[in-house]
C-alpha cells in the first residue's frame, strides 16, 4: 500500500502476473489504480517477459510492474537472466518496478535473485511472515531509492504511526534464529519431495514446476468444471484443504487448486494418501 500510495496516481497502469496474489489486484484498484494482469504460461515459465511486457505498454503506457519470485500462488521462480531481462525492459520503458521478495530464503529449485542486483531504483517489499514464520506479528520492511524515502516516511507516520513495539523487538530477533529457520526450510523441501512425487502417483499429474514459497499450483481439470466446487467436496470427503483458483486468476482459476506444504511432513503424506483413495473411488 506504501509503495503504491507512493509511487503511483490514480489512472496509473500497473502489470501484474496473472495467476497473482489477489491483494495486488484489489488494493490497485481500490486506491483507483489500474491493475493490468499478464497471463503468464509454460512457454514463458509462468513469469512476465519482456516482449510481452513491452507489447502491452504500447498498447496503453504502463506506469509501473509488479513482481514476484518465488511468486504465490504459482510456486514459481523467475531465473536471475529472466528477472534481470524484465527489470531492464521495463525501466527501459520508464515503468517503475516493484519486486515482491516476501518468499525469498524459501528457494528450492535455484536461488532466489533480488531485482536491487539489477537496479537501485527498484521498490522491493519483504516481511516477516514467511521465511521467518511471524505472520500474526504484521511487521515487514521495503527497500527504497533514497527519493522515496521521505514520501513514504510521511505516509506511514499518518497511515499506522508505526508497527506495534513488541513485533519490533521479536523481528529483531529473530535474524538470531536463522539456524531454526534453515530447519524449519528443510521441513518444506520434505514436504515438497512428498507432494511432487505422491501427487503424480495418485492422479494429481499436471502441476507448475515447485520452485519456491511453500504452494504447488495443481490443474485440477480433468476431474471437475470447476476448482472450487472440487476443493469444497475435497475437504469435507477427505478433509484435505487445498485453495481453489478463481481469486488468484479470474479468468482460468476455475482450472486450478493451491496446495500449500507449510505443514507437518506426516500430515502431507496422509494427506497425498486420502487423496489417493478418493481419486481412485470416484
Ligand atoms: C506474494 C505475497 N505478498 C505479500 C503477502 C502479504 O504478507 P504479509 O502481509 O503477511 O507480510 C503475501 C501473503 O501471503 C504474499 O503471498
Amino acid at each position: 500500500m506504501l509503495a503504491f500510495l507512493a509511487m503511483f496516481e490514480p489512472g496509473d497502469r500497473i502489470a501484474i502476473a496473472s495467476p497473482g496474489y489477489p491483494p495486488y489486484r484489489n488494493v490497485l484498484t481500490a486506491l483507483g489504480c489500474e491493475p493490468v494482469p499478464i497471463e503468464v504460461t509454460a512457454a514463458t515459465r509462468f513469469a512476465i517477459d519482456p516482449g510481452t511486457l513491452r507489447a502491452v505498454h504500447r498498447g496503453q503506457p504502463l506506469k509501473g510492474l509488479l513482481v514476484a519470485s518465488p511468486a504465490n500462488p504459482t510456486g514459481t521462480m523467475m531465473t536471475a537472466d529472466a528477472l534481470a531481462a524484465l527489470v531492464r525492459a521495463a525501466e527501459g520503458e520508464g515503468i517503475a518496478v516493484i519486486s515482491d521478495e516476501i518468499y525469498h530464503g524459501l528457494d528450492y529449485a535455484f536461488p532466489a535473485q533480488t531485482a536491487l542486483n539489477v537496479s537501485a531504483n527498484a521498490v522491493v517489499i519483504n516481511s516477516f511472515s514467511k521465511y521467518f514464520c511471524m505472520t500474526g506479528w504484521r511487521i515487514g520492511w521495503m527497500v527504497v531509492p533514497e527519493t522515496l524515502i521521505r514520501p513514504i516516511e510521511r505516509l506511514q507516520q499518518n497511515l499506522a504511526i508505526s508497527v506495534p513495539t513488541l513485533s519490533q523487538v521479536a523481528a529483531e530477533a529473530a535474524f538470531d534464529g536463522c539456524d531454526e529457520m534453515e530447519a524449519v526450510k528443510h521441513g518444506y523441501e520434505v514436504n515438497r519431495r512428498i507432494l511432487m512425487e505422491g501427487l503424480p502417483r495418485v492422479g494429481f499429474d499436471r502441476f507448475l514446476p515447485v520452485d519456491g514459497a511453500f504452494y504447488l499450483y495443481a490443474d485440477v481439470s480433468r476431474f471437475c468444471g470447476d476448482s472450487l466446487d472440487f476443493a469444497r467436496r475435497m475437504l469435507e470427503e477427505t478433509g484435505v484443504a487445498a485453495t481453489p483458483g478463481a481469486d488468484f486468476d479470474p479468468v482460468h482459476g476455475r482450472r486450478f487448486i493451491r496446495f500449500c506444504y507449510a505443514g507437518a511432513a506426516a500430515d502431507v503424506g496422509e494427506a497425498v494418501e486420502r487423496l489417493g483413495a478418493w481419486l481412485k473411488n470416484g
